[in-house]
């Protein structure tokens, strides 16, 4: 989330800063990928069920996916819409 709002990406908000609390930096993980990040908390889980968009399999909350030298190369598609 941090990488896209500091790069003026459009389609993530992060309306509360990274603290989990908004889903408004809700993007989806190519399948590929899931098991290179670490699995999600309780916390991420109960936010993704307020999503504006669909929650599918391999929906993440950006500020909850902390990017790694191992994460190059990943593939991130964003929802149609954050509200
Ligand atoms: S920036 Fe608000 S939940 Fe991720």
């Amino acid at each position: 989330m941090q990488a896209a709002v500091s790069s003026g990406l459009e389609g993530i908000l992060g309306d509360c800063g990274g603290a989990c609390q908004c889903a408004t930096c809700h993007i989806y993980i190519d399948q590929s990928w899931l098991d290179q990040l670490p699995e999600m908390d309780g916390m991420e889980d109960d936010m993704l069920e307020g999503t504006a968009a669909p929650r599918l399999a391999q929906s993440r909350l950006g500020c909850c996916v902390i990017l790694e030298a191992v994460h190059e190369g990943m593939v991130v598609t964003l929802p149609p819409t954050q509200i």
